[in-house]
């Protein structure tokens, strides 16, 4: 059974005024120890997706219309405030772009992360634990570093204590949105290393949301590709990348410039992602696709299964 099934989740935002569909259908998953890859152009819905694996947002506005979001073979849709809790920080961790959400400034890094470890077991973490996850997230002098309070930390820094927060609680699944997008191009490969290598000694799974395919790519088993609150593609890594069957896939490689050849100019896509109550009526992203015919314009496309686990959402995939 893998550790996390989502299956046909719909999610809206709802005000008095107004109703907007912003997930749509979403079904993928995660199996142990397995790392997925989650991208998508601005604003596709993958932020709410994570946030929705343990109902991190608030309801109302948030509400779930439909699906399920099985966690170890348990529907988070119907658990009590009270069990989200046990699962928060425990069954599941999240790591942000801006690791200063995170962090308390008032309070020694060393402090946060004796904190972090005493909140999932009884006795007091002692110096040397704090001092060996510092350790274990690559931070040097790590027992000067503990008695730092988070400003004095570059962002790098401050990234990988995060890091050792989310890890210590020894979470089943990591969620990772746009874990390294404040940071440099170097510690960024350094950072998405360090996640996989921590990967390999505790065994979690992995969610990573990124913009940054080429990163994704370096450790993701498989990707889902989100457009406009659905899932258009999702496959084995090495399929999607080399034969991506959807063309919003092949428009996304094409405009990724760590992916690209560099003698390649590389085109955006043309046109916007649509906002959510804004998406056309047959296929969402056929006003922006070069193949789209009327049938597109008219009618919405199913997720087909096309191989061994793998998904793509246009009829005309094989083109
Ligand atoms: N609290 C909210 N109320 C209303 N709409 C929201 C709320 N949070 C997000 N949205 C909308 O939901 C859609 C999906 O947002 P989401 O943050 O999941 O996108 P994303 O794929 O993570 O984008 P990015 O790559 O920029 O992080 C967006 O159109 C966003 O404006
Ligand atoms: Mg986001």
């Amino acid at each position: 059974m893998d550790l996390l099934e989502i299956r046909d989740l719909r999610l809206r935002f709802e005000t008095e005024q107004d109703s907007v569909s912003i997930v749509d259908g979403v079904s993928l998953s995660i199996g142990k120890g397995e790392t997925l890859g989650l991208v998508g152009e601005s604003g596709c819905g993958k932020s709410v997706t994570a946030l929705s694996i343990t109902r991190l947002l608030p309801e109302p506005p948030a509400r779930y219309e439909g699906g399920q979001i099985l966690l170890d073979g348990q529907d988070v849709l119907t658990l009590s405030q009270a069990e989200l809790r046990r699962i928060r920080g425990r069954v599941v961790s999240y790591i942000f772009q801006e690791p200063g959400a995170s962090l308390n400034p008032v309070w020694r890094v060393g402090t946060q992360i004796r904190e972090t470890l005493r909140l999932h077991r009884p006795k007091e973490a002692t110096d040397q634990e704090v001092i060996r996850w510092l350790q274990q997230v690559g931070v040097a002098s790590p027992e000067w570093r503990a008695r730092d309070f988070p400003h004095q930390l570059s962002g790098g820094l401050q990234q990988r204590v995060m890091i050792a927060m989310a890890v210590a609680s020894r979470p089943a699944l990591l969620v990772a949105d746009e874990p390294t997008t404040a940071l440099d191009v170097t510690i960024q490969a350094q950072i998405i290393d360090l996640l996989q290598d921590l990967q390999r000694q505790y065994g979690m799974s992995i969610l990573l949301i990124s913009h940054n395919l080429g990163l994704v790519a370096r450790i993701a088993h498989r990707i889902a590709v989100m457009y406009a609150g659905q899932i258009v593609e999702l496959g084995d890594t090495r399929q999607v990348l080399d034969a991506p069957a959807h063309p919003y896939t092949r428009a996304l490689i094409r405009s990724a410039p760590e992916l690209g050849r560099p003698s390649e100019r590389l085109p955006a896509i043309p046109g916007q992602v649509p906002q959510p109550g804004q998406w056309a009526p047959g296929c969402r992203f056929a006003p922006r696709c070069d193949q789209a015919n009327d049938l597109c314009h008219r009618t919405p496309p199913e997720l087909l299964e096309i191989g061994p686990r793998r998904w793509v959402r246009c009829p005309y995939h094989e083109q």
